[in-house]
This record gives C-alpha cells, structure tokens and sequence, in this order.
C-alpha cells in the first residue's frame, strides 16, 4: 500500500479533529463490539439492535450509538428496516481483533512518552510498572492475545515471504522469539521434508504448545521455552522475525551472539524486520520505529545498523530481499 504522509490532515484544524478523534474512537467501539461477541454476531448474518442486545447482553441504547457510527464510517451496514449487517470490512475488524487490542496497550504506554524521555524505562514500563515481556508473562490473556496480533502481522507478510523470497536449503529451522508458531508453521508448509523448533519465553512457549499441537505439521514442531540471552537449540536456519527491533543495539549484540554459539557451520540468520528509509518517509517502519519507543528499548533500524550489528557478533551479511511495504528478509552467515 502507498505510503501516504499524515501532514494533509494538519492542514486545518477541522481534519486534525477527525484523524485523533476517530482513530481514538474507532478503536474503542471495535474493541468494544469484538470483545462483546457483537461482531461474532454480525458475522452470522443481519440482525437488529433488539436480537443483537439480547444475543450479547449490552444494553440497547448505547449498542445502537456504536453500530451508527461504525455504520457512518461504512465498517458495517444498516438496511432501512434498521437491520445492521458485516462487509468485507467488518471482516477485517473482527480478523485484527488482537491488533486493535493490543494497540490499546500501546495507547496506554504511549499516553507515557514525555514521562520517559526525560527519565529512565520505557513508557510500557512508566504505565504498567514491568518491561513487555514480564507483562506478558505474568498476564496469560494479555500475552494469547499479543500472540494473535503477532500471527496477524505474520499473515499479513507471508505472500511477500514466500512469493519474493527463498530459503537456502536447511533442516532444521529455530523460529527465535516465534510466539505462536504462525512463521514456523508456514515456513514447514513451505518447505516440506523440513523441521522446526519453536523457541520463546516459557509462559509464552506453554501457550503456544497447545495451538501448535492442532496443527497438521505438529509432528515435525518442538516446542523449546528459554531465553534467547542464555542459550538456544542448535539449528541451521535461525528465523528472526520482529526480534531484533525489540531491543536496544547492545542487547541485540547479545541475543546474535548466544545463536552464534549454537549455529551449526554453514548455517544461516535470517532476520526478518523492517528497513529505514534513510530519509525520513511515512512508511510502516517509520511509525513502527516509534511504537517501538514506546513498548520496549527496541527500534526499527537502516540497513548499516544491521550490518555493524552482524559485524559486531560475528556474522557477515550474506543477502536480502527489500520489501518496500513492509518487513523485509536480511540473511547473515557466521564468519
Ligand atoms: C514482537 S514479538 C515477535 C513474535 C514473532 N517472532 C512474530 O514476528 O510474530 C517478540 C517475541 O519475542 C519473545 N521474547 C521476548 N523476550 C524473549 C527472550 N528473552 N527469549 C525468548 N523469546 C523472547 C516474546 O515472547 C515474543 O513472542
């Protein structure tokens, strides 16, 4: 998708308003009606506020202002008998469910920034008191659904992945950081006679064995808990997707560092990240390098950056494949 700057909106105060308010908003009435099952509901078939009430247990009134203005900005639809029926676009609220949940978070976080920049800790750790992954893994519900915004983002590039890109032959793959197994589970549908290793956080492993398990290609899945700065199992592709970014240069030094212990010779990094645009451009990278100040010590990162921190680590970079809209592969192999 083209990349369009924000700016026109500032042009007037009037536009200004509809940006910040809507997208506040919006998100708050689809995380309400997703959350309620209202959405679920509507995706069944049409029905009105009355049914839709009493089918989700909100009240009437209040349900109706939320289906109207969801129906103003044409997210779903009503008939003239009152009736509200799903779009294609209702689908794809209810499919980013995790997204929107989780952007909430990060809203949460943000509202933080000013309080961090002029002191230590992110501003996660400002609002709920813990860096992002012990939240998560003292918060279950909070982690499955950060894990279903993760496997969202990972369906979202997967036409890229495969369409533009092709692994090295390998056997065994580690996805480092893989959270519910989406990337692993592809990448071994992709490349048959293959197997793979899913690696993260115990609290996070233990969720994702169980969605694993329901998967056709489970048998050729282990599922490791660990931290990938003490040790990871030995492979000979190591998959990094949306890794790297969530950590600070020095840290990031660390967690290549431990794979280059377990590496076997002749094996590969494959990164999977955004790439900066050296001037500044309103891309995806751009606005996720600042989510990234906002959750963790991590950021998006320019093309050097990556490449000093292979230096660094004992890597050289080997290839890439460049996708303009989104993440792009970055392969490293050890020297
Ligand atoms: C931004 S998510 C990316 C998830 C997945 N790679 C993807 O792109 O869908 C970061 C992942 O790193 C995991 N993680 C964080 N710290 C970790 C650690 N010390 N060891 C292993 N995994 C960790 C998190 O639990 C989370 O699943």
């Amino acid at each position: 998708m083209d990349a369009r700057a924000l700016g026109q909106y500032f042009e007037n105060p009037d536009t200004l308003f509809q940006l910040v308010n809507n997208t506040a908003v919006c998100m708050v009435a689809c995380n309400a009606l997703n959350r309620t099952g209202v959405i679920s509901r509507l995706l069944e078939g049409p029905a009105d506020t009355a049914v839709l009430a009493a089918s989700c247990q909100v009240p009437a009134d209040r349900l109706a202002r939320l289906l109207d203005y969801l129906t103003a900005h044409e997210i779903i639809e009503k008939a003239a008998d009152g009736t509200y029926s799903a779009n294609a676009r209702t689908q794809v609220m209810h499919d980013a469910r995790d997204y929107l949940v989780s952007t909430e978070l990060g809203a949460k976080a943000g509202s933080k920034m000013h309080e961090s920049l002029k002191g230590d800790g992110t501003p996660f750790e400002h609002f709920f008191g813990q860096p992002v992954f012990e939240y998560f893994s003292s918060n279950p519900d909070a982690a499955a659904s950060f894990g279903g915004f993760m496997g969202w983002m990972t369906r979202r590039v997967q036409r890229f992945l495969f369409a533009e890109h092709r692994f090295e032959p390998f056997s065994t793959v580690v996805d480092i950081g893989g959270s519910m197994g989406d990337l692993l589970l592809a990448i071994l549908e992709e490349y048959p006679g293959t197997n793979g290793i899913l690696f993260d956080l115990p609290a996070t492993a233990e969720i994702a064995r169980a969605q694993v398990a329901e998967s056709p290609l489970a048998d050729r899945v282990e599922v490791v808990g660990g931290s990938f700065f003490e040790e990871v199992p030995t492979a000979d592709l190591y998959t990094l997707k949306q890794i790297l970014h969530d950590w600070n240069d020095e840290e990031c030094r660390h967690i290549l560092s431990t794979i280059r212990k377990a590496i076997v010779p002749g094996g590969r990094l494959a990164v999977i990240d955004h790439i900066v645009s050296d001037v500044p451009t309103p891309n995806e990278a751009q606005s996720t390098d600042i989510a990234m100040m906002i959750w963790d010590t991590g950021r998006e990162r320019r093309l050097a950056e990556f490449e000093a921190l292979f230096a660094a680590s004992g890597y050289r970079l080997d290839r890439m494949t460049r996708n303009p809209a989104g993440h792009s592969v970055i392969e490293a192999v050890p020297v």
